[in-house]
């Protein structure tokens, strides 16, 4: 049977942690869309690249070579797993992840590493576009500072030296970007169950996801 699980909502909503844990839970591979993304920019901004460049951003973006190995991203045979998570690269990804033409070379990218796989997959646009036939869409929400105060703590436990009040200027800008951009904006599927995690734990969240698959599998086996 095969079975593949989108996962959408806006910046810090918690959406990786969860999808990494469901995808271990169900035996899913995870594809971490919004890595793709950071790591995109990431590599423009090294070569002081603009994303008013759109030629030259996609010159890079097509030299670049992406897989996952487990949990890390690696491209071009480096780990920039904890490189992208940089706020520097948080400041400026939007930016460029509105270029429709990146976006076109990073969907395809997607759906190619999805193939035949049972996959789970989070970012923007994977329920009204990546895996626009997912039989299992999810739309994670949180309130804005709930949100700022969990990636606040994500950023601070790792040294990364932040103010709180500069997170959550900055989710909320990145929430805007996204939503209003012209290529696949940022919305929910019409077939997306909403879950709000404001106030509930990780695996709260978790527990309410994995109820949706237990029962999709029971009705398709
Ligand atoms: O982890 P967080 O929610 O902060 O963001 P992310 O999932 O790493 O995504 C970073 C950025 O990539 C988003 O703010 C979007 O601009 C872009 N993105 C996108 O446009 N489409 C996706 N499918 C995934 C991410």
């Amino acid at each position: 049977m095969n079975i593949s699980v989108a996962i959408d909502g806006p910046a810090a909503a918690g959406k990786s942690t969860i999808a990494n844990i469901i995808a271990h839970k169900f035996n899913l591979m995870y594809i971490n869309t919004g890595s793709m993304y950071r790591a995109a920019a990431l590599l423009c901004m090294r070569e002081r690249v603009c994303y008013k460049d759109v030629d030259k951003v996609c010159e890079i973006v097509k030299s670049l070579k992406m897989h996952f190995e487990k949990d890390r991203l690696i491209v071009n045979g480096e780990d920039l797993t904890e490189g992208i998570k940089h706020p520097d690269v948080s400041n400026n990804v939007s930016n460029y992840a509105a270029i429709f033409k990146l976006r076109k070379l990073l969907v395809k990218l997607q759906q190619d590493m999805a193939g035949n796989f049972n996959v789970i997959m989070d970012g923007r646009d994977i329920g009204t576009v990546v895996l626009k036939n997912a039989p299992l869409k999810f739309f994670l929400t949180a309130s804005a500072s709930e949100r700022a105060k969990r990636r606040y703590l994500e950023l601070k436990k790792k040294g990364i030296d932040v103010e709180y009040n500069e997170i959550l200027d900055e989710i909320i800008k990145r929430d805007y970007i996204d939503s209003h951009r012209e290529s696949s904006p940022f919305i929910k599927a019409e077939d997306a169950i909403e879950i709000n995690s404001s106030g509930l734990s990780i695996y709260q969240v978790v527990e309410i996801i994995s109820g949706y698959i237990r029962n999709y599998i029971k009705e398709h086996n």
